[in-house]
């Protein structure tokens, strides 16, 4: 999946759409599959593993050092001794060939039963990326195009980026490139920067982690939970932790061998604070109007909640401006409903995340108002990044870098110096290299832990640090082959994104949020090219979890989730985390429109929920879409996202608009006076979709996400991790102890899986399992 991304759009800034896949006329006969053939995610291949070098070819295909491939290859037989791999099928029909850059970036092939030959895939990931990933036009792509995504740079070019950005340039910008090819066999992701600690690799240090490992097992607050009221007591964890060690690289723990934290698996349900309920009646959601609808969270089956920002703010990014960390803008409320929301819901046994904001503040936070007033070359300016510009009098920006919402990252102030703003210009960025700023936010961590809550999303983690040069970016030469952004993962030289420096940051806060009792956790939002680096957030001493965004810009294809699948437990596994999974959030189109809208779309986007569903790890999900949401095409004159007023393309505001509640007009129950619309009006016609209209209805969507959670509850809870993930031709089956996860992404009804069916995502007419379809099977 992570491979594929350059050409998945999720089209939220341009709301072009592409037609669901029309079945094509006369469906074949209905057969019984051939026997699937398995790939074990618990058997990861040598040579995969970040950690350790490969043994046959390096990252550029040549030769790793004899040493390095005679270890990795005692290491794997003494694996597959203890954890025989099933057989599979060599040669012949199928079979499963390595790429011609390696096996490092390879990754695991997954072998494709049914057909006539193996697959195989190329390397290197073009990431899709926020906002702008969606499946191709009908869900299926040539392996050929897998191979090749427009954009992508050939072999030379992603030798030259990758050297840029190890390396970094030469005095002209030119990469400079390793002299022996041979010295980067190890391959860059997992590699540490120069102050990148926590991937030290040798012996000493791996035995100095082993020791940091066994003495915060004796002392850490990760114990303290067993005691947590709100912690459910669950079976079987010491099958699951079992599972994980043989994942683990050496010199890795586990937090606790007998148990997992709370957000090892739970589900996270999003609250887009300015959408979900409003009770002071404004039309815009706020604290109380969170609070007033807990019981429906507790109701629905979700174990924490993920608010976004309702700091003091002038609202221009709606939230992710923040001018105050420490207080509420009054537009939500006030830090005494804060307390009251995290009181009720830990007494409905709920967690709150919160969302934290570090890459850039408001323009009206008080230390960008000091760094204005000082002027050049002052201390408070020494907070943000400005610089002179370029060009005889100062008038260009300092380098060429574009903001995420369009346009450049520069903005010239009154005395002539520029500051940069990866997002809107009312968003400066901080300048993390100067400590003030490390300090300040171990404040705002310490002062929102002190009340309470359970753990911080991070926002745009990988932002936090810049190239120390600032120097430009290199861009291909056909402008429509650069990323227009960082949403847009395609593999390039990216000076402004993922810095080794960020890491320390991390291990900072983990320290932070290990002293405080009660497993309190941090979840990356991290969006970067390949899923190694996102890996690298998740060591078990920085965060807890990183978004996989490679889930949710995968197109509609059982070759594709199986992909996703399979390269997303090995990459987090390297990591001793778990993974996680999300299919929408306030930043991309709303997955039920991505897979085609309409009754196709919502039937593609219940059934790849069950499927995620029944993954090991913990699941995100967006508020609205338990009710069947699709993205909402707002009119020009509603639209409020900086990147519209930007760029004059649609944003993101179609998957914001407020939630419908009850009633059969506008705001349907969301609050406000009858009659009057929210801040981004709803749709006329959503009467059917309120909740108080799907809990009366057995069959809606609402119920079955109901019935689905419950069931995780109960078939899944303290499960072991064991997945293996198959597929025949467009049939996917997921494999979890105890049950068969099955889906028909194809255009024909296939044979129903064997055994009892515990939930399907639709209809199962005829005792067949319907195109667009998932079923968990016991
Ligand atoms: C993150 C948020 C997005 C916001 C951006 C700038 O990507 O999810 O909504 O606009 O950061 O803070």
């Amino acid at each position: 999946m992570w491979r594929r991304g350059a050409h998945q759009r999720l089209q939220c800034w341009t709301g072009e759409l592409d037609p669901p896949a029309a079945p094509a006329a006369g469906p074949p006969p209905l057969q019984r599959p051939a026997p699937l053939r398995q790939r074990r995610l618990d058997e990861r291949r040598p040579g995969r593993d970040p950690a350790r070098p490969g043994p046959r070819r390096g990252r550029h295909g040549h030769p790793a050092p004899a040493s390095a491939a005679r270890r990795t290859h005692d290491r794997a037989r003494h694996r597959r001794r203890r954890h025989p791999r099933p057989r599979r099928a060599h040669g012949g029909r199928g079979g499963v060939r390595r790429g011609a850059a390696g096996p490092r970036r390879a990754g695991l092939r997954h072998h494709r039963g049914g057909g006539r030959g193996g697959i195989s895939r190329a390397p290197l990931p073009p990431v899709p990326h926020l906002l702008h990933l969606r499946p191709g036009p009908s869900g299926r792509r040539r392996a050929a195009d897998l191979r090749r995504p427009p954009g992508r740079p050939g072999r030379a070019g992603r030798r030259h980026l990758d050297a840029v950005r190890e390396r970094g340039p030469d005095r002209l910008g030119r990469a400079r490139l390793p002299r022996r090819l041979g010295e980067r066999s190890r391959g860059p992701p997992l590699r540490a920067g120069p102050d990148d600690r926590g991937a030290a690799q040798s012996p000493a240090d791996l035995r100095a982690l082993r020791r940091r490992g066994r003495a915060a097992r004796r002392g850490r607050p990760q114990d303290l939970h067993r005691r947590d009221p709100l912690r459910p007591r669950r079976r079987g964890r010491r099958q699951r932790r079992a599972h994980l060690v043989h994942h683990r690289p050496e010199g890795l723990h586990v937090s606790d061998p007998t148990s997992h934290p709370w957000w090892y698996d739970a589900v996270v349900y999003q609250v887009y604070v300015r959408s979900f309920a409003d009770q002071q009646g404004d039309g815009i959601g706020d604290l109380p109007g969170i609070t007033s609808r807990l019981p429906y969270l507790r109701d629905l089956g979700v174990d924490a909640l993920w608010i976004t920002p309702f700091y003091t703010s002038p609202q221009k990014d709606h939230g992710y401006d923040v001018a105050d960390y420490t207080d509420v803008d009054p537009l939500f409320g006030t830090l005494a409903d804060v307390d009251r929301l995290l009181e009720q819901a830990h007494e409905l046994g709920l967690r709150v995340i919160v969302d934290l904001v570090p890459n850039h503040t408001s323009d009206q936070h008080a230390w960008f108002q000091a760094a204005l007033a000082a002027g050049p070359g002052s201390p408070e300016r020494a907070r943000y990044i400005f610089r002179p510009g370029r060009g005889p009098a100062g008038e260009l920006p300092p380098n060429n870098w574009d903001s995420v919402f369009g346009g450049p990252a520069w903005t010239r102030v009154d005395d002539g110096d520029w500051y940069l703003h990866l997002f809107d210009s009312s968003q400066p960025d901080l300048d993390w290299r100067n400590p003030e700023v490390g300090d300040m936010f171990e404040g705002v961590l310490r002062f929102w832990l002190d009340r309470g809550v359970d753990g911080f999303r991070v926002d745009v983690a990988h932002g936090l640090y810049k190239e120390a040069t600032l120097r430009d970016q290199e861009r291909p030469k056909e402008p429509e082959k650069l990323a227009e952004s960082m949403v847009e993962r395609v593999l390039q030289d990216e000076p402004m994104w993922d810095q080794p420096e960020v890491h320390d940051v991390y291990r900072r806060w983990r320290r932070v949020l290990d002293s405080y009792p009660g497993d309190r956790m941090a979840v990356a939002e991290a969006w970067t090219q390949t899923a190694d680096p996102m890996a690298m957030f998740i060591r078990p001493d920085e965060l807890h979890q990183a978004f996989n965004f490679g889930w949710l810009g995968t197109p509609w294809s059982a070759d594709a989730f199986a992909d996703v699948i399979t390269e997303s437990i090995a990459a987090v596994a390297a990591a001793a985390s778990a993974p996680t999974w999300v299919l929408s959030n306030h930043d991309v189109e709303r997955h039920p429109t991505r897979y085609g809208g309409g009754p196709v779309g919502l039937a593609r986007a219940r059934a790849a929920t069950l499927l995620m569903l029944a993954l090991p790890g913990s699941a995100y999900l967006y508020q609205g879409e338990e009710i069947g949401l699709e993205q909402v095409d707002v009119p020009p004159e509603s639209r409020q996202d900086p990147s519209w007023f930007r760029t004059g393309k649609p944003g993101r505001d179609g998957c914001r608009v407020p939630l419908p509640w009850a009633g059969d007009a506008p705001p349907y129950g969301f609050g406000g006076a009858a009659g009057t619309q929210p801040w981004i009006p709803q749709p006329e016609g959503w009467a059917a979709l309120t909740v108080e209209a799907q809990l009366a209805d057995p069959g809606s969507t609402l119920a079955f996400y109901r019935q689905a959670l419950r069931l995780r509850r109960e078939v899944l809870a303290g499960a072991d991790d064991d997945t293996a993930a198959s597929t025949d031709g467009d049939v996917l089956v997921v494999r979890r102890p105890g049950i068969r996860a099955v889906l028909n992404a194809g255009t024909y009804p296939a044979p129903l899986p064997e055994g009892e069916v515990l939930i399907s995502s639709g209809p199962l007419p005829g005792g067949v399992l319907p195109p667009d379809t998932a079923v968990w099977v016991r």
